[in-house]
Order: structure tokens, then C-alpha cells, then sequence
């Protein structure tokens, strides 16, 4: 069983210690300041007495008291990540801190720096940590198979095979993975990743119509599971020396593809 608790808090240490608002973590101070989430997932055995993984207010106040105030001193650096990593690997911080009662144990925690940036560092490898970063492009396409009629296509696909296309605002969800560089502090350059999914896949997608102006759909029915499937062979080799560990593409608010590392083995 996996327990996900998030909170929301300011990049600096609270100087007030008084959360007013705990859905949004504003303070009584009222500044503004920047704003990051954390999301911590525990798993282990649901106590058969108490129903509970474990207690969420003990996230809190590790989450709050301990790892927002050293993203406050250390905000993304090698260290603070080493410091991540040696809690996922179950071991207590200097202060004797412990995430939850054995035998749950913290397997994952994701740090959002913004609603597109996030990283995330998980139990099976606390070295290495999953940066994702969105974008977002529009494209028209039209879904059919070669070799049927209008009114097969039609009947197969619906309005989405309309001979004269229809349009998506397509988000797109690009997760790379590795350890932390010492000299940068981070998984991959932000500025070179976002050039490579400029380069990549924004100007070549960007309001085009994917079955006319695309080569990589000319023979290739443009479904969001072929686009995340042809975006992330865009990439793969766009973002070393980090890894291409996943592409999701959402089509709609409630239709997302992702073609993870596993599913295109080199
Ligand atoms: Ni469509």
C-alpha cells in the first residue's frame, strides 16, 4: 500500500510558524514569496488497529521542519539532493528524525518548483533524480487507417476521423533522469533541454497539421499514443548525457499517453 501526502510551502523558513491556511501553506506573515510542493510517497502495511500507513501529520512536520528549511538553504544543489537520497534510503537525518514508524518507509518524494517543473528522487535509486518539465504545442491531425473507405475510417474512429481534420492544444510531459551534475546542481541543463524539445518537436509540431506537414505521421496514424511514441524517439537522443526516462503526451484534460525508456529499449 502507497500513501502520497502533499504539501505546499514557501522556499524560505517560515518565520512566523503559524499556518493559517493549510490547503495553500500561506503563513501569517502574508509576504510573497516563492512557492514549491511537496509530495512524499510512504509505503509499507496498513496497521489492522489504527486503519493507517502512517500518521500524515508526521509528514507534515517533516516536510515542513525539515526539508522546506533546508530547500530554503540549500535550494537544488548537490548537497541538499545527497541529503534527499540518504533519507530515501531509510536512514534518519543528523537530528534523529524518522519519516514514519517502521516498517513504512518512505518511497518517494517530489519536490515542485513550479506548476511545470518538478523532480522527484524514488527508494530503488536515490541517486539518481527524475526532472519533469512540460511544454505545450497545438496540431491538427485526422485519424484513419490506409486501405479503408471514408465510412469504414469513420465508423472506426468517429469524429476524429473528419477528412478535413480537427484541432488539440497537446501538453506535453517531458521526464529525464540521472544524478545530480556537482558543478550545475541539476539533472539536465534546463536551458539545452528546453532547446532540444524546441528543436525537436515544437517547431517541427507547433500549429502544423500532422498528417500533411509531418513526415513522421505521412504513414503513421497521428493517435496521442504514436505522438508520445514519436516524440520520445525525438528526444531520446536529444538530452544526454541525461536519460530519456519518459514522454506523456495529454491530448485533452482527460486523455494522456506516456511511452516510457522501457517501452523503446535501445
Ligand atoms: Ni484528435
Amino acid at each position: 500500500m502507497r500513501l502520497i501526502r502533499e504539501v505546499r510551502c514557501f522556499a524560505e523558513a517560515d518565520p512566523t510558524g503559524v499556518l493559517l491556511n493549510t490547503w495553500a501553506g500561506t503563513t501569517a506573515g502574508g509576504d510573497l514569496r516563492t512557492f514549491w510542493t511537496l509530495r512524499a510517497t510512504v509505503r509499507g502495511p496498513v496497521d489492522p488497529r489504527t486503519g493507517y500507513l502512517c500518521d500524515v501529520k508526521a509528514i507534515d512536520q517533516l516536510l515542513r521542519g525539515i526539508v522546506a528549511p533546508r530547500l530554503a538553504t540549500a535550494p537544488l544543489s548537490g548537497p541538499f539532493w545527497t541529503a534527499l537520497g540518504t533519507l530515501l534510503a531509510g536512514k534518519a537525518y543528523s537530528d534523529g528524525a524518522q519519516w514514519c514508524a517502521p516498517p513504512a518507509r518512505l518511497a518517494a518524494l517530489e519536490l515542485k518548483i513550479s506548476p511545470h517543473t518538478a523532480m522527484t528522487i524514488r527508494e530503488e535509486n536515490p541517486d539518481m533524480v527524475h526532472l519533469t518539465q512540460s511544454f505545450e504545442f497545438a496540431a491538427a491531425h485526422r485519424l484513419s487507417c490506409e486501405g479503408l473507405s471514408d465510412a469504414q475510417n469513420a465508423a472506426l474512429f468517429g469524429k476524429c476521423s473528419n477528412p478535413h481534420g480537427h484541432g488539440h492544444n497537446y501538453l506535453l510531459e517531458v521526464t529525464v533522469a540521472g544524478p545530480i551534475d556537482e558543478r550545475s546542481g541539476s539533472v539536465v541543463d534546463l536551458a539545452r533541454l528546453d532547446r532540444a524539445v524546441r528543436e525537436h518537436v515544437i517547431e517541427p509540431f507547433d500549429h502544423k497539421n500532422l498528417n500533411v506537414e509531418c513526415p513522421d505521421f505521412a504513414r503513421l496514424n497521428p493517435t496521442v499514443e504514436n505522438i508520445a511514441r514519436v516524440i520520445f524517439d525525438r528526444l531520446k537522443g536529444a538530452v544526454q548525457p541525461a536519460r530519456l526516462a519518459s514522454v506523456r503526451v495529454w491530448e485533452t484534460p482527460k486523455t494522456c499517453a506516456e511511452c516510457t525508456a522501457d517501452d523503446r529499449p535501445d
